[in-house]
């Protein structure tokens, strides 16, 4: 049995204000929420003071992002290291912001989750096709190249410890959700894919579900069998919406 993982990737949102009343919200019910855990990646600039105040509670911190290098004259990046040292346990990889927005390849993808696994971060790698590419059968295809390109390059033992999030391009932030089905249906391939290099590493896989997610639609998600708990952009600004998330993938609603 997995353990449901509830992220939330709150974006380029947040000020200090807004995220002490946020993070006050989420802690007053979290450590009530025992059989599913919740992991909070807000923007780098409040990872050390959110670590702070989340320190003494089961909450989890992750980042948004990370560099591929190391260390030295990479003016704006932040490394891997770097996010350990802050606190963070989890980093998000290859976002479709990242990846429409930013133009990180299936190669600076693999390099950043690469980076990661040096620093025994897990990584949540986020794949997922656009509507285009679902309204020409190509969904599963493009699933199969950007689990591959990572898997080529890192090989499958990296993924013991990753996590990774489907998230159809046309759901987020669109109110469109994946039904249950469409959504188990690729969740049940990102298995597949992992299981023909390893069986083992592929049943223990968590894989979340992207696009969308609401208080309403979780719990129907979250019954199926290969999705196991969420990435939640939205809703997880709204500490109500999101612990009802929470709420959802503990089994408790
Ligand atoms: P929404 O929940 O706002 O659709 O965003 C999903 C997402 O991109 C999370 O990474």
């Amino acid at each position: 049995m997995r353990t449901k993982l509830v992220a939330g990737n709150w974006k380029l949102n947040g000020s200090r204000e807004a995220n002490q009343r946020l993070v006050s919200g989420i802690l007053a019910s979290a450590d009530a929420i025992a059989s599913a855990e919740i992991l909070l990646c807000p923007p780098f600039v409040y990872l050390s003071e959110i670590g702070a105040r989340i320190a003494d509670s089961t909450v989890m911190l992750g980042a948004q992002h990370v560099a591929i290098q190391e260390g030295g004259a990479f003016t704006g990046e932040v490394s891997a290291a770097m996010l350990k040292d802050v606190g963070c346990s989890h980093v998000i990889i290859g976002h479709s912001e990242r990846r429409s927005l930013f133009g990180d390849t299936d190669e600076i993808v693999s390099a950043r989750f690469r980076a990661a696994d040096h620093q025994g971060l897990k990584q949540i790698l986020c794949v997922g096709e656009s509507l285009e590419e679902r309204e020409s059968g190509a969904t599963m295809k493009v699933i199969e190249r950007q689990v591959g390109t990572v898997l080529d390059t890192v090989g499958v033992q990296a993924f013991a410890d990753a996590i990774i999030a489907y998230e159809p391009v046309w759901a987020i932030g669109t109110g469109l959700t994946a039904t249950p089905g469409q959504a188990q249906e690729v969740h049940a391939h990102i298995r597949s894919i992992i299981a023909a290099s390893d069986a083992k590493i592929a049943a223990g896989l968590r894989i979340l579900y992207g696009g969308s997610v609401k208080g309403s639609n979780a719990p129907e998600l979250f019954a199926m069998d290969d999705i196991d708990g969420g990435l939640i952009g939205g809703a997880s600004l709204d500490a109500d919406e999101f612990m009802s998330i929470c709420r959802a993938a503990a089994g408790t609603i």
